[in-house]
């Protein structure tokens, strides 16, 4: 009998981290990586790559390479590389900046028509609502009934209200999106 165990099953996904400059995508992935956070502004150039090793199940065990893009990257026409083969993204917008919302929809058309599933579907795409730490989330930019029509007009699976600085709800859209990409399996 051998003392290894002979079925754990381990996954590679690329998962994309998009929006507008200064939404806090850097931020989050820092505080989901690493349980750390910043003030200090440094902007991204190009790209950088963060991963995080999850024991999904006692034998599933899940790497999720995160693809953190730079904000300025937008207009500089190299997301077609970098959404290569990607299985799933996150967008990020600030809930102090009402521009970087309006900007939402235009790199969700930019995600789709570059990457999609094996299949041809769409990869699955989080919302994330950024910042909330500082902002009242009774304030109408965040209406959940409204939230959620954007989120089916713009064919997002889901929007969390997530904050870096306070470590909100950054694992649990994690953990969603995550679902997402294994029930698409
Ligand atoms: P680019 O790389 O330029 O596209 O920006 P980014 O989206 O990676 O933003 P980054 O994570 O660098 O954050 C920008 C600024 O917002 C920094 O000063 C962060 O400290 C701040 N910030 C990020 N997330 C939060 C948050 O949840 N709450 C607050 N209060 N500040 C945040
Ligand atoms: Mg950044």
């Amino acid at each position: 009998d051998s003392p290894y165990p002979t079925d754990i099953r381990e996954y590679l996904y690329k998962i994309l981290v998009i929006g507008d400059l200064g939404t806090g995508k850097t931020s989050i992935i820092k505080r989901y990586v690493h349980n750390i956070f910043s003030q200090n502004y440094k902007s991204t150039i190009g790209v950088d790559f963060a991963l995080k090793v999850i024991q999904w199940s006692p034998d599933t065990v899940v790497r999720m390479q995160l693809w953190d893009i730079a904000g300025q990257e937008k207009f500089s026409g190299l997301t077609r590389v970098y959404y290569k083969e990607a299985v799933a993204a996150l967008v990020v917008y600030d809930v102090t900046r009402p521009k970087t919302f309006e900007a939402v929809p235009k790199w969700k058309a930019d995600l789709d028509s570059k990457v999609s599933l094996p299949g041809g579907e769409p990869i699955p795409v989080v919302l994330l609502a950024n910042k909330t730490d500082l902002k009242d989330e009774t304030s109408t930019s965040l209406d959940p009934e409204e939230m959620e029509q954007f989120c089916e007009d713009n064919g997002f699976v889901k929007w969390f209200g997530t904050s870096a600085k306070d470590n909100r709800n950054i694992d649990d859209a994690a953990r969603f999106l995550l679902e997402e990409i294994m029930n698409r399996e």
